[in-house]
């Protein structure tokens, strides 16, 4: 993506260094920050200067490599591997970076293991950014076809929900990548950018990087989608997920299953982008088997903005003695979603269709 006019990754090295966007300040502060060592990079995760599933794995394999730059010894490696584990739950992709780094590190001399690992988290950077263009590729049929049964005129209307776009991952994102794809092919699109509440990333972070590519988009609030649904103004939703079961089940930012209950009652095709890395094939039933995130009910009775002074700051909006529940996510069963879009392809949100396009997960498998 071209931020002030410059191609800007989430998470870039240079000359060594690594650096990150703090998402914390966004939209009203672009700032950079570098990750000096592993705590650095868990307290980046923890606190989500970074977030999005793709990201934080990304993330937490520079925060082994920082590690083994420090210190390659296999104890130095659990304690990494331990801690960068142990900060967010539910995204399936934070486990899946870590285990692949370790797994290649485990059998090397640890002299061998500073540079072995900085090449392997940069590796996969790369590939997110390989498989998020796969996802771009194979969703913008879908934008397609539904501008064709709208005649080719009036622009395809996309609702979204959190944020699942560039800022998510390492480059392009996933839910968005192909609306990316269709503005950027001459196919007209609006999106409906949920607001996304408690931490807002609709409201700060989607609205901030379609509005810097040139999306057309409109920020509404999270119980505004079914109403729009009801009246004929969303064509489509396209959401992300932070990890998908063997037979389809999604897990992805909090109200993500009341917009597809809204979509399915009003037969709006609602679509989810999983890159394979957040594919979990371990677990079958997402709503007993994947851990959802509880956070602080700060982030709930509180809201974080600008103030006309310019300073960024956080405001109590419940009474002071009241408390509150914070989940990060919830799970959209597989039979509320129309398709799942992959880096290989689009198939149903079943367990036929997942095997089909990932084989090779599905037979390593004990
Ligand atoms: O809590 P967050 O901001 O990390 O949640 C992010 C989401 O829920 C995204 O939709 C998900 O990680 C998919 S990102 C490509």
């Amino acid at each position: 993506m071209n931020v002030h006019g410059k191609p800007t990754r989430t998470l870039w090295v240079e000359h060594d260094e690594v650096w990150i966007i703090d998402q914390t300040r966004l939209p009203h502060e672009f700032h950079t920050v570098r990750l000096l060592d592993v705590e650095g990079a868990a307290h980046a995760i923890r606190a989500m200067q970074v977030r999005g599933a793709p990201l934080i794995g990304a993330t937490a394999a520079h925060g082994v490599a920082l590690a083994m730059a420090a210190d390659p010894s296999d104890r130095s490696l659990d304690e990494a591997s331990t801690l960068l584990a142990s900060t967010r739950p539910t995204a399936i992709n934070l486990r899946w970076a870590i285990d692949r780094v370790r797994t290649a590190l485990a059998p090397l001399p640890p002299g061998e293991r500073a540079a072995a690992s900085l090449a392997l988290a940069c590796a996969i950077c790369d590939e997110d950014v390989a498989i998020n263009q796969g996802l771009a590729r194979h969703g913008l049929p879908l934008l397609r076809e539904a501008w064709e049964r709208k005649g080719r005129g009036a622009p395809v209307q996309v609702l979204t929900h959190c944020n699942a776009g560039w800022l998510a991952t390492v480059d392009w994102g996933t839910a968005l990548a192909p609306i990316y794809a269709a503005h950027d092919a001459g196919i007209p699109v609006h999106v409906w950018v949920d607001e996304t509440r408690p931490r807002n990333q609709g409201a700060s972070l989607t609205a901030w990087e379609l509005g810097h590519h040139g999306v057309p988009h409109t920020l509404i609030v999270d119980n505004a989608g079914g109403h729009l649904m009801q009246h004929g103004r969303v064509d489509l939703c396209i959401v992300g997920t932070d990890r998908t079961t063997a037979r389809g089940d999604v897990a992805n930012k909090i109200g993500t299953y009341l917009k597809a209950l809204a979509a399915h009652d009003n037969q709006i095709p609602f679509h989810v982008a999983l890159p394979s890395p957040s594919l979990d094939v371990t677990l079958r039933d997402g709503l007993r088997e994947i851990p959802i995130e509880e956070r602080d009910e700060h982030e709930v009775t509180h809201l974080s903005g600008l103030l006309p002074s310019g300073q960024i700051a956080s405001i109590r909006v419940a009474p002071a003695s009241t408390r509150a529940v914070n989940h990060g996510f919830d799970v959209t069963p597989a039979r509320l979603i129309t398709s799942l879009i992959t880096e290989r392809g689009c198939c149903p949100a079943s367990e036929q269709g997942l095997r089909t396009l990932f084989p090779e997960r599905f037979e390593r498998l004990p």
